[in-house]
């Protein structure tokens, strides 16, 4: 098991670009024999989101302030926010099983770093906001898919358009988190959660990680096609440790 713990807590595990960097550069440097990753925020809150000296006018020479990034061209903007989804990306590998451990506050970049792990487990007090509307930006950390495809359509822009908190509670009932813990029991629950989910073999959980991935954007046929060439590889598999 592999663990990021965010480590911004006096501003509330506010993100960088040098923390995503850090991030993607760890992830992809993860052997093969991780199977979870968990995500964290140290010191009470998942994490604040982007950290909002970035968008103060006189951050002119900080990597990724508004200022900075403004003088780039269109194409330029887009490679470096490509960049910047790496790490988000890279959570959603089939190798391993991510899990966000949100406490407190998960806004903006901080509620989509949770989304971008395939499970979240939760505090009573945790809340979610998507508060990028209310500076006048999108969710661009690749955020705006797993929110959708956790909550629907018209609750995810609901939950967008109003940048409105989420709580715990109706996080659980909307499905946008697997469970809800008291606060002392959340170290518990993950590691709860860690062994249930490595309790068999490594290979049928990530070949069966990369065919959920694969549901919604394929066809019935073709997913059934999916399986099959997926259950070859697990036979042979299994035929040759039986031998
Ligand atoms: N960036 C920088 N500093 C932050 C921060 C952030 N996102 N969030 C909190 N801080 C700092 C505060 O300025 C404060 O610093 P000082 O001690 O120097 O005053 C310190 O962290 C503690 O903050 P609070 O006193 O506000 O802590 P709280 O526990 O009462 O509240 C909170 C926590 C609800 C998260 C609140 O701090 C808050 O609302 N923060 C701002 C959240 C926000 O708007 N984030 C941007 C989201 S948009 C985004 O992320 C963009 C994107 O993806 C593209």
């Amino acid at each position: 098991m592999a663990t990021i713990a965010l480590n911004r807590p006096s501003v509330r595990n506010a993100q960088r670009p040098a923390m995503w960097a850090a991030m993607a550069q760890f992830l992809a440097s993860l052997d093969d024999a991780v199977r979870i990753v968990v995500v964290r925020g140290n010191g009470g809150t998942f994490s604040a989101g982007l950290d909002l000296a970035l968008l103060d006018p006189a951050q002119v020479d900080q990597e990724g302030s508004l200022v900075a990034i403004v003088q780039k061209s269109d194409q330029e903007i887009v490679d470096q926010i490509g960049d910047y989804q790496q790490a988000f990306a890279l959570l959603a590998d089939p190798k391993f099983i991510s899990i966000a451990a949100v406490n407190g506050h998960a806004i903006g970049a901080g509620f989509q770093l949770a989304l971008a792990c395939d499970q979240r487990i939760a505090t009573e007090d945790a809340q979610f906001c998507m508060k990028e509307p209310a500076l006048g930006l999108v969710p661009d950390l690749g955020g705006t898919k797993p929110l959708v495809e956790a909550v629907g359509y018209g609750r995810a822009l609901e939950i967008c358009a109003s940048a409105r908190m989420v709580k715990a509670a109706e996080a659980h009932c909307i499905g946008l988190v697997q469970s809800v813990v008291p606060p002392h029991a959340l170290d518990d629950a993950v590691t709860a959660a860690v062994r249930s989910l490595t309790a068999h073999g490594p290979s049928a959980v990530r070949a069966i990680k990369a065919l959920l991935q694969q549901a919604p954007h394929r066809g019935s046929e073709e997913q059934r096609l999916g399986e099959r060439m997926a259950q070859v590889d697990q036979l042979r598999e299994l035929a040759t440790r039986h031998r």
